[in-house]
């Protein structure tokens, strides 16, 4: 197309329904994040987002989906951690994390919930702990794929306990929590978001939270720091992306309609009641979030660097 049909494509953007790649499995919290915003997203930019689930890898199948897609802006994917730790991770990625995305926005924050099964033995969480410490490979942890948030909280805590647990992989937290439900796996970390409903409806137990503050939303539950695990601090967030090259016009366009949708009270009444926070405005532009992703990839590299596949 000649650059006066791109540009002026970029204007009447967007004509058609916008896919919304969400590299985990449905049911999950990411899919809750993205179902909340693309709703609000929809009506702002009067296209509809259509969510789409590419789970596996820990997310990184779903991340080269939307890394190799053309740059037009139908093809966004919402992202988490993994997409910076997977850069340590994954050696054989099809994409470089640092240059194949245009970074849209921060979307949430807050915090992830130890969780166990109804049935464990285990009356609090000094006593989970106990339990998972003395337990080592006994104990099943689930999580959503190496690098997910629910992974590195569990890779985190075999390093503060000194142990190592059985790690059960899933392709997302959605279907490790049907799978704690039935008793399969003993515990997960899951992010508030999900969690919360499943402490409410009780069919899962709640023992702690990885954040250094307590969480409003759960305000009964202890910090592993009260628990004793020295500097635990594990804060989820999610981002939104788009591939690399995509005209500036759209990206001010989505980031717009991102932070709309951050600003809606229906929204952040939802936000609140499953104890996740929207993205503070001065951290909400493209290059902050550009920033971030940065900022987490050289993170992950540290922590991680010595762990790759
Ligand atoms: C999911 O939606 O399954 C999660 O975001 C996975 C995780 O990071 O634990």
């Amino acid at each position: 197309a000649s650059l006066a049909a791109g540009i002026a494509g970029a204007q009447g953007y967007p004509e058609r329904p916008v896919n919304l790649v969400v590299p985990f499995a449905a049911g999950g919290p990411s899919d809750a994040i993205a179902r909340l915003v693309g709703q609000s997203m929809s009506e702002t930019l009067g296209q509809q987002l259509i969510v789409e689930s590419v789970g596996g890898a820990g997310g990184t199948l779903g991340a080269a989906r939307v890394a190799h897609a053309d740059p037009d802006g139908y093809t966004l994917l919402i992202a988490h951690v993994s997409l910076a730790a997977g850069e340590t991770l994954y050696p054989d990625l099809t994409y470089e994390t640092q240059t194949a995305f245009a970074p849209l926005g921060m979307i949430n924050q807050g915090p992830m919930v130890l969780l166990a099964r109804k049935d464990f033995d285990a009356a609090d969480g000094a006593a989970l702990i106990q339990r998972m410490k003395e337990g080592g490979e006994d104990i099943a942890v689930g999580h959503a794929g190496v690098g997910s948030n629910s992974h590195l909280c569990a890779v985190l805590l075999e390093k503060t306990m000194d142990t190592k647990f059985t790690l059960v992989a899933y392709q997302g937290t959605g279907p490790a929590m049907n799978d704690l439900m039935a008793g399969g796996i003993d515990v997960m970390c899951d992010q508030s978001t999900t969690s919360i409903p499943q402490l409410e409806g009780g069919t899962v137990k709640g023992y702690a939270v990885t954040s250094a503050e307590r969480l409003e939303a759960l305000k009964d539950l202890p910090t592993l720091q009260e628990l004793g695990l020295e500097d635990f601090n594990f804060t989820i967030w999610h981002g939104l992306y788009a591939p690399a090259g995509t005209p500036t016009e759209v990206v001010e366009k989505l980031n717009s309609a991102l932070q709309d949708a951050l600003d809606d009270q229906k929204i952040l009444g939802r936000f609140a009641a499953v104890g996740t926070s929207p993205f503070p405005d001065d951290q909400r532009s493209p290059s902050a979030h550009n920033e971030k992703l940065q900022a987490e990839i050289a993170t992950w590299q540290r922590v991680l660097g010595d762990t790759a596949e």
